[in-house]
């Protein structure tokens, strides 16, 4: 494999709505971002992606894009935007933007003068298709519920959109529509961007035809990822994109690829891969439902264990991918993969530590690193989300009650994360000095910075110890390129791994149990990193309590 400047990095999202308000208007800003620069800087942070910040009429909170050259006034200027790249760069962290281009808003220049005329150059830019029998072109449903086409009032003419209606599909068949995008990542490289995470790119690429497909549901619609996963043909598209915008820059790129086709993933992350990495959503995929939150299984260790294990293994040899805990389109991983009797701060050091010290490239969710959790609102007004709004009423639709449908938001739903960054203990978690746009969690006065920063056991204080000793000196290479060895799956509730190079051999052990347990081999060794004092090595081996980790140097 060759060797990439951004191997050994660790990275960092940010949901700017909710980071830091510097203004008061409730809404996190950019100028919120630098401030906590010297913060990020201090946790052991390289790269920033930052959610979108373009100009947008935020259905789909700035993930539907108006004007792709512009910064949205909610988040300030293209100076504070500019201030941002050169403050970050002091401090040696670069800085990525997400990548919306398999659809744009309804709002766009191309999109409104395309309704203008279908018929015309701009029609091209989209998809439009006449209605069959007086219904639409096709029986897809969009992945906010409904159907995927829109019927363009007064004409026979319906538009795809594979998310909410006002996020158009664009036409990325069409060489124009390309060559616009592509002039537009290269604006932002050279103002010295160091890279994209690229949102929902797997469905730029659709079939030739928009055929039926059996319905998968009583709305006798059909999920529209079938007509995705029989596309063929991507890889050309990716390849282009690549070659004339991330490749010319030496740019970081990380995919956002649901649905790869088996046997891929050399294609997407290998050497001359479309992306330098894409994210691990293995174990996000185990704790989904067949048709929605509402009929998700309950978290199950061993499913998760192996999800994880089997991504681990397979990209090795091939490359490298990124691994999360959670992120803005997931409930908080320290509420969703741990046990209830594990949701303390043991459990949730002993999740970063399995996560972090993965093979690939850790990508930290704001909040996480303070341990944020789920968080529980009162009624449906108070959330915001598009798609928790569409769960709500597939979960009502299937028969459940309010009480239960509410239950299901409060472990499903995206705005679990995308509540305010909790700062301080003080008015609104320090987030905004106003209203904040989205409900606070409650549990601020317990879990936040401030109060964390001043306490050396906190979760905050563990992850730093946890990324310092990922990057250093001495250990950075094998956790960085070591081979990744699962071990003791044979053990009940233990996930454990080895990270081994020709110099260094490392194990990472977790119990996940109730109970103590002893890994046998575990018994020569130096514990160089853990989350409780009574973790220790005896003549029996490496002891784990319930919620023990460690890091071993064998
Ligand atoms: C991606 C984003 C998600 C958004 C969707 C449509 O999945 O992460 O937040 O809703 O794409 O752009
Ligand atoms: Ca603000």
């Amino acid at each position: 494999m060759k060797k990439q400047w951004w191997h050994g990095k660790v990275a960092y999202q940010i949901y700017p709505k909710s980071f830091y308000d510097s203004n008061g208007d409730g809404i996190g800003d950019i100028r919120g971002i630098i401030e906590k620069l010297d913060y990020l800087k201090d946790l052991g942070i390289d790269i920033i992606w930052i959610s979108p910040i373009y100009q947008s009429p935020f259905v789909d909170q700035g993930y539907d894009i108006s004007d792709y050259y512009k910064i949205d006034p909610a988040f300030g200027t293209m100076e504070d935007f500019d201030e941002l790249l050169r403050e970050a760069k002091k401090r040696e962290i670069s800085i990525l933007m997400d990548l919306v281009i398999n659809h744009c808003s309804d709002q766009h220049e191309w999109f409104q003068k395309a309704l203008a005329d279908p018929e015309g150059e701009y029609g091209q830019y989209f998809y439009f298709e006449k209605g069959k029998n007086g219904k639409e072109p096709s029986n897809y449903r969009s992945y906010f519920g409904g159907s995927a086409w829109e019927k363009v009032p007064g004409t026979d003419l319906y538009y795809l959109h594979l998310f909410a209606k006002e996020q158009p599909d664009l036409n990325w068949e069409n060489k124009k529509v390309r060559e616009e995008l592509f002039r537009m990542i290269n604006w932002w490289l050279d103002k010295g961007l160091a890279g994209f995470r690229i949102d929902a790119i797997i469905n730029i690429k659709k079939t030739d035809s928009f055929p039926d497909y059996e319905p998968d549901g009583d709305d006798g619609l059909v999920r529209c990822t079938r007509m995705v996963e029989e596309a063929e043909g991507i890889g050309e598209l990716l390849q282009e994109l690549r070659r004339e915008t991330f490749q010319r820059h030496d740019a970081f790129s990380v995919g956002e690829v649901f649905n790869m086709k088996e046997g891929e993933l050399e294609e997407f992350i290998g050497d001359e891969g479309h992306f330098s990495t894409m994210f691990d959503f293995a174990p996000l995929e185990a704790t989904l439902g067949g048709h929605g939150w509402y009929d998700a299984p309950e978290y199950d260790f061993y499913k998760w264990r192996s999800a994880l294990t089997a991504s681990q293994l397979t990209c090795q040899g091939i490359g490298f991918l990124a691994n999360i805990i959670e992120n803005h389109d997931e409930p908080r991983g320290a509420s969703t993969y741990l046990p209830a009797y594990a949701q303390g701060d043991d459990g949730t050091k002993m999740l970063a530590t399995v996560s972090i010290l993965l093979r690939g490239l850790p990508f930290l969710y704001q909040g996480q690193e303070i341990g944020m959790k789920n968080c529980r609102m009162e009624s449906m007004e108070e959330y915001d989300d598009i798609d928790t709004k569409n769960q709500y009423k597939m979960a009502i639709n299937a028969g459940l009650c309010v009480e239960e449908a509410m239950d299901v938001c409060f472990k499903h739903s995206r705005d679990n994360a995308r509540t305010p960054m909790q700062w301080n203990a003080g008015k609104n978690a320090g987030f905004t000095s106003g209203r904040p746009w989205l409900k606070v969690n409650p549990n601020y006065t317990e879990i936040n910075v401030e109060k964390e920063e001043r306490d050396a056991s906190s979760v905050l204080s563990y992850y730093k110890e946890l990324l310092a000793l990922r990057k250093s000196e001495a250990y950075r290479e094998v956790f960085t390129y070591g081979d990744f060895i699962p071990a003791y799956d044979g053990q009940e509730k233990i996930i454990a791994y080895h990270r081994k190079d020709k110099d260094k051999d490392i194990l990472v052990a977790a119990n996940f149990g109730e109970g103590e347990t002893a890994l046998h081999e575990g018994n020569r060794g130096k514990i160089l990193l853990k989350n409780r004092e009574d973790v220790r090595i005896e003549k029996g081996g490496l002891v784990l309590p319930s919620c023990g980790v460690a890091v071993v140097e064998c």
